[in-house]
């Protein structure tokens, strides 16, 4: 069968070759960016057709199979398949961060944190691990646009000799709520209203009044971080505080931080709303263009740390995710650094079918100890087997260096499903085994969270992180933007909450408020008044 390929790939490609000028491709190559000029490096790459076509099962198409019209379309096998396999090519779409771009690069040790971390991706200056990364706008669905004002996710697979290591990052270094139960209305607060199926402000607002710890982070998001001006140009943050150890057992808290070496840029609203016109995929075509023309981006990835002995000194909680550890009471350390030089060959593959799950740890990392992180451990995986099925850890894009399990079967891929080694725990015929590790420690780090709101954080943050008025008046004018479609009283409720958090920031807020009404009165504020008129009880 394979000489007879062999000789048709030969008899065909002889007659449909066509010669084409390399000349020509390169007067385009030179005059256009890398995503678009993909076909024709393809076909530099391939001076003639890659192969017979096939059908799904791999029968050879014939070429009278390739036009339906006025034929016995259901004796083509070949339109049976194409025809059928579009009708079910999609898959769901992640629950948040559903559109993405990703790539691959490696991880080097540039120093020496053996002191605090024992585990082998992080040790030996010069270690080199290769890594997969996605980035990803957290709301919009899978068309949707790059340049909304959010946080981002920067989610980091480290294919280490003892397992995969996921840190599932975003672009602020504080979340918004640390309550596990409040996730899904978070979420469901910045979709789309389940009636209108629009974004709708007042859903937006009325959930961050009703839990004013979302403030922290929301402020973040109000002020000129939440537009960077591209993936490569922002910080990412593991936010949660990991418990750590080193080869001697000796316990340390850490947060995990990527600093861009691009630099940091954003982008204004104006910018954001006139390149968004234009392009919605502008960060995934300049992560993409970048990586092409071989400006590799990079990371470096440090931690803050604190020692056990610490942590019961402090007059703050260092495991509040929704606030920063106070300046002067840690250290930080660089452990090295993140490049990324390839970009996937087919997207679907290597970015949509890539799962990163914070329960993802190598020894020496125990994981972050809040709340939020143990429920992170549980929601990633039961979301992937709904997306992705349950061997989504198979899926080539995510399979570990090594793995040896008891687990079985399922929804496909199950590459060689362990063969014949046996299937059950314990077993006397030489399965798998686990392994005795001396260093990690025996007794359990438990913590007691808070559940009162602090807004000094956020007030630390228009106030200090802020470095200049310019930088205030942009996220009082961004607040004053997203108020104008919400209704008086919970704008109002809005401005409540801001001037509880800083009494300067509540009458900037107030002022341009009311500034912005008298310039441009809203038609759905107007509704909102009239129907208060014939109820008083409404909202
Ligand atoms: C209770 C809290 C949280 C829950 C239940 C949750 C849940 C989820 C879910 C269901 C996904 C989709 C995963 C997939 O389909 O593969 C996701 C993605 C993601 N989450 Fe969370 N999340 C939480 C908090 C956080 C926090 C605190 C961070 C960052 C510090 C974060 C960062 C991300 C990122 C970066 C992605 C995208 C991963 C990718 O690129 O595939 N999430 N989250
Ligand atoms: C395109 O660029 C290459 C090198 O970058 C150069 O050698 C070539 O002459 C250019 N071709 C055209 C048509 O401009
Ligand atoms: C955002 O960009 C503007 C314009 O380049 C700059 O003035 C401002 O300081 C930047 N903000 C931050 C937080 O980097
Ligand atoms: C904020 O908005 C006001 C009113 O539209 C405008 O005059 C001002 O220039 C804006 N400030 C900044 C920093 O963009």
């Amino acid at each position: 069968m394979k000489g007879h390929t062999v000789l048709l790939c030969h008899l065909l490609l002889g007659v449909q070759y066509v010669m084409c000028s390399d000349h020509e491709l390169y007067e385009y190559l030179n005059m256009t960016e890398p995503a678009n000029r993909q076909l024709y490096e393809f076909k530099l790459h391939h001076k003639k057709p890659i192969g017979i076509l096939t059908t799904g099962a791999g029968q050879l198409v014939e070429i009278r199979e390739t036009v339906t019209l006025n034929s016995d379309a259901f004796s083509n096998q070949y339109f049976i398949n194409l025809l059928t396999h579009n009708n079910a090519e999609r898959i769901p779409e992640r629950n948040v961060h559903a559109k993405g771009g990703g790539a691959y690069g490696y991880f080097e040790v540039t120093h020496d944190v053996s002191e605090y971390i024992k585990s082998d991706v992080f040790n030996g200056i010069g270690k080199k691990t290769p890594i997969v990364s996605r980035f990803s706008p957290v709301t919009p669905n899978l068309g949707g646009s790059d340049l909304v004002r959010e946080h981002r996710g920067m989610a980091v697979k480290f294919f280490t000799k003892e397992g995969n290591l996921d840190l599932v990052c975003i672009s602020f270094p504080v979340f918004f709520h640390k309550d596990p139960i409040d996730f899904p209305s978070f979420v469901h607060s910045r979709k789309r209203n389940p009636k209108t199926n629009l974004m709708d402000f007042s859903m937006h607002w009325d959930f961050v009044t009703k839990r004013p710890v979302t403030m922290h982070a929301q402020l973040w998001l109000l002020s000129d971080f939440g537009i960077p001006n591209g993936y490569r140009k922002m910080n990412a943050f593991a936010v949660h505080t990991f418990e750590v150890y080193n080869k001697f057992g000796k316990r340390y808290f850490v947060r995990f931080n990527f600093r861009t070496n691009q630099g940091i840029e954003n982008l204004s609203t104006e910018q954001a709303e006139e390149i968004q016109a234009r392009d919605p995929d502008y960060f995934n075509r300049d992560l993409y263009n970048a990586i092409e023309k071989k400006h590799f981006p990079s990371w470096t990835l440090e931690m803050d740390v604190l020692l056990l002995e610490d942590v019961t000194k402090l007059d703050y909680d260092p495991f509040d995710i929704t606030r920063l550890w106070k300046k002067g009471t840690y250290k930080t350390v660089p452990i090295g650094c993140l490049t990324l030089v390839q970009n996937p060959d087919n997207f679907f593959k290597d970015v949509e079918l890539s799962a990163y799950d914070p329960g993802h740890l190598v020894p020496g990392i125990i994981g972050g100890v809040d709340d939020l992180f143990r429920a992170r451990r549980f929601a990633y995986r039961d979301t992937q087997v709904y997306r992705l099925g349950v061997n989504h850890n198979r899926i080539e894009v995510n399979n570990p260096l090594y793995r040896k399990v008891y687990n079985r079967d399922g929804v496909p891929p199950v590459r060689e499903n362990m063969k014949d080694a046996p299937n059950y725990y314990p077993n006397s015929f030489n399965g798998p085994v686990p392994y005795v590790d001396p260093n990690r420690p025996k007794d359990k780090f438990v913590i007691y969270s808070s559940n009162a709101v602090d807004l000094q954080p956020a007030a630390d943050f228009y106030n200090k992180i802020l470095q200049c008025e310019d930088q205030r008046e942009r996220l009082v004018n961004n607040t004053v933007t997203l108020l104008l479609p919400v209704s008086p009283k919970l704008q109002r409720r809005v401005i409540r909450l801001f001037s509880l958090t800083d009494e300067n920031l509540g009458k900037k807020v107030e002022t341009g408020l009311k500034k912005a009404l008298h310039m441009h009165p809203h038609p759905p504020i107007i509704h909102t008044l009239k129907f208060i008129v014939h109820d008083k009880h409404a909202i």
